[in-house]
Formats: C-alpha cells, sequence, structure tokens
C-alpha cells in the first residue's frame, strides 16, 4: 500500500494491562502518545520496566492474548486497533517492521540463514522459491554480509552478523518504519557501533523511519531527531534531542541523563536516581515519579499530570517543571 502524507505510525490515549495469573491487573502502558512521520528517526527512553517493549508489540498487533488494550494505533492514518488482528496484519512487516528485543537471540538454531529469510518471505508473501533466494541474497548483502552467511547456522555466527540478520528478516517486506527494540543491547562496543552506523545507513538508503528503543542515552541524542522519555508506562517528556539535554522540564528527564556517564570523562559524575519506580500492578496514584522526585509537592502524590505539549514535538507531564538552563 502506499502510505500518505499522515503520520507514518501513531498512538494515542494507548493504555495495555496484562492479566496476572493471581487475578490482578499490572497497567504496563498508561495513555501513551507517539507520533513519528515519514524518515524520522524516534527515540524512546526510559528505565526498565517503562513499557517501551509493550509499545512496541502493541504497535505491532503483536501482545500476547493475556493483554488487554485501548485507545488509538494508526498506521498511515488507517485506525488498526479497532480493525483488530486481520487489520494489523495487512500492514505488519509490510508497513511496520520489528527488531525484537533480544531478537538475535532467538534465531532458530537447527536451520541455517537463508532457511530462516527465505521462510519469512513466504510466510509474509512477499516471495517463493527462486525469487524469494534471491531476495535472500538482496538482503544479507543490504545488511553488510557476505553471501556465505546464507549457508551457516545461528552457532557459526558472531552476536553483531547475529543481529545483521535479524535486522535482514525485518526489513524483507521493505518496511516504512521500523522498530528497533535495543537492538545493540548484547554487544560490544565495537561491533555495537557497526550495527548503528548499519541501521543509520539503512534509515537513509530505504527511506525508512526509526523507533529506537535503548537505554543509550547519548547514542539517542546523537543518532534521533526526536527523544521521548517514559516513565512508569506513561509518556514523561518529548523533544529533540538538544530540547530534551539542554532545557529538559521532567526532573525525571534531568535525573535520567545525570544518571548517565559522559563519554568524554568531563563532566560531573553520575548521579544515582534513588527509590524506584511505582508497581504497576498497583493504581498509581498522582504523579509515578513524586516520591523520587526533588521538586515534589503534595499537589504532586494526589493529581496525576497531564501532558503539556508546547509546540509540535514538544510535550512534558509534569506539575512542577524545572525552568529552562
Ligand atoms: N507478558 C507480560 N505479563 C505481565 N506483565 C508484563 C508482561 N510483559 C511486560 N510486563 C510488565 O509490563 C511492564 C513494562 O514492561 P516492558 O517489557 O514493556 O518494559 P521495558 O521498558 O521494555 O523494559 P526493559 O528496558 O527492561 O526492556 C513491566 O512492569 C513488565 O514487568
Ligand atoms: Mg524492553
Amino acid at each position: 500500500m502506499t502510505i500518505a502524507a499522515a503520520p507514518l505510525i501513531e498512538a494515542n490515549d494507548l493504555n495495555v494491562w496484562f492479566d496476572l495469573p493471581d487475578g490482578r491487573e499490572l497497567h504496563a502502558v498508561r495513555g501513551v502518545e507517539l507520533k513519528v512521520n515519514p524518515r524520522e528517526k524516534l527515540g524512546l527512553v526510559g528505565e526498565s520496566g517503562c513499557g517501551k517493549s509493550t509499545v512496541l508489540m502493541a504497535l505491532m498487533g503483536l501482545l500476547p492474548s493475556s493483554a488487554s488494550v485501548s485507545g488509538s494505533v494508526k498506521v498511515g492514518g488507517v485506525e488498526l486497533l479497532a480493525g483488530g488482528e486481520s487489520a494489523f496484519r495487512a500492514h505488519r512487516w509490510r508497513d511496520v517492521s520489528i527488531v525484537f528485543q533480544g531478537a538475535m537471540n532467538a534465531l532458530n538454531p537447527v536451520i541455517r540463514v537463508d532457511r530462516q529469510i527465505t521462510e519469512a518471505l513466504e510466510l509474509h508473501g512477499v516471495a517463493s522459491g527462486p525469487a524469494a533466494h534471491r531476495r535472500a541474497n538482496d538482503l544479507i548483502r543490504l545488511v553488510g554480509l557476505p553471501e556465505a552467511a546464507l549457508r551457516r547456522y545461528n552457532h557459526e555466527l558472531s552476536g553483531g552478523m547475529r543481529q545483521r540478520v535479524a535486522l535482514a528478516m525485518a526489513l524483507s517486506c521493505d518496511p516504512k518504519v521500523l522498530l528497533a527494540d535495543e537492538p545493540t543491547t548484547a554487544l560490544d562496543v565495537m561491533v555495537a557501533a557497526q550495527v548503528l552506523a548499519l541501521i543509520d545507513r539503512l534509515t537513509r538508503e530505504l527511506d525508512l523511519a526509526l523507533v529506537l528503543v535503548t537505554h543509550d542515552l547519548p547514542l539517542v541524542t546523537r543518532t534521533c531527531d526526536r527523544v521521548q522519555v517514559m516513565y512508569a508506562g506513561k509518556v514523561a517528556e518529548s523533544g529533540t534531542p538538544a530540547a530534551i539535554y539542554h532545557e529538559a522540564r521532567h526532573p525525571y528527564t534531568r535525573l535520567l541523563f545525570a544518571a548517565t556517564a559522559d563519554l568524554h570523562g568531563s563532566g560531573p559524575d553520575p548521579v544515582t536516581i534513588h527509590g524506584s519506580p511505582p508497581r504497576l500492578d498497583h493504581v498509581v496514584e498522582g504523579c509515578g515519579f513524586a516520591s523520587r522526585c526533588p521538586r515534589a509537592q503534595t499537589d504532586c502524590t494526589i493529581q496525576t499530570p497531564v501532558l503539556h505539549t508546547a509546540g509540535e514535538g514538544r510535550a512534558w507531564a509534569c506539575h512542577h517543571p524545572e525552568g529552562r538552563k
């Protein structure tokens, strides 16, 4: 399909609850707003458990059956959540694709790379037979691997090579948006840099938009056009890297960056964010960050801050935001 000028992918008031085995619910994603325009690179950051992967799975329509979802997910302006699985199936992999968290460790150990790629191509209805093999050759070269890699098994590949194979599979249907969930987490620094350079090159060459989930904040500010900071299932703040880095309004954003070591070693020592995020299997009263926040006042523990929008792509959810530096 041709995606028109509407945002490539958009979520509004997205909520996800997981049923827990003991009958309770965990409210993992709480009213998230997200928008990605053509060729835009969005970085999604925040502490472990804040809901980044769950948002991506909701965008793909791939949440487990224990999850309930509400709100809106649109691809190219077309509402998918209301349309259910058949609506998602029409766009999944073809318009929106994903490299899952830990994808490089999820390749099938007993079939060779070429079969894994051609099976994906056949499954997604892209190509079969000799055409699928030709496409697999093209894809493997696209991700910078030699054709010989197609004849290898998982255990014969290095971590970086496996991540490139996962990327090739994600690109097999020529998507418009790639969701990359911590694509370099398990890789050493040098290989991670190579994989990121590859993703960066591919986004340009293939006109791809990117949602990059990572804990690497310096990377996000270098690579992305916009950064969205999540906390306890909500959007805490979003803006350009410059705004998020130099003019963060949410105290959590400032602390998150202050907690990150300065790569050049020239800045102040990293700080620790005391306490931990609220449990999402309990009702979160007021601002979920209040108990850890140096600026919290009484209203923060009572009233949930709404996302305050201050121009295109710039927003924060805080009752007592930091001033500009
Ligand atoms: N299938 C599930 N069943 C129950 N709870 C889940 C399930 N998947 C995720 N959760 C919970 O939802 C919340 C969000 O998890 P999610 O994996 O989206 O976080 P994340 O930001 O991707 O974390 P990380 O940085 O560690 O990957 C967490 O509290 C997690 O325990
Ligand atoms: Mg995750």
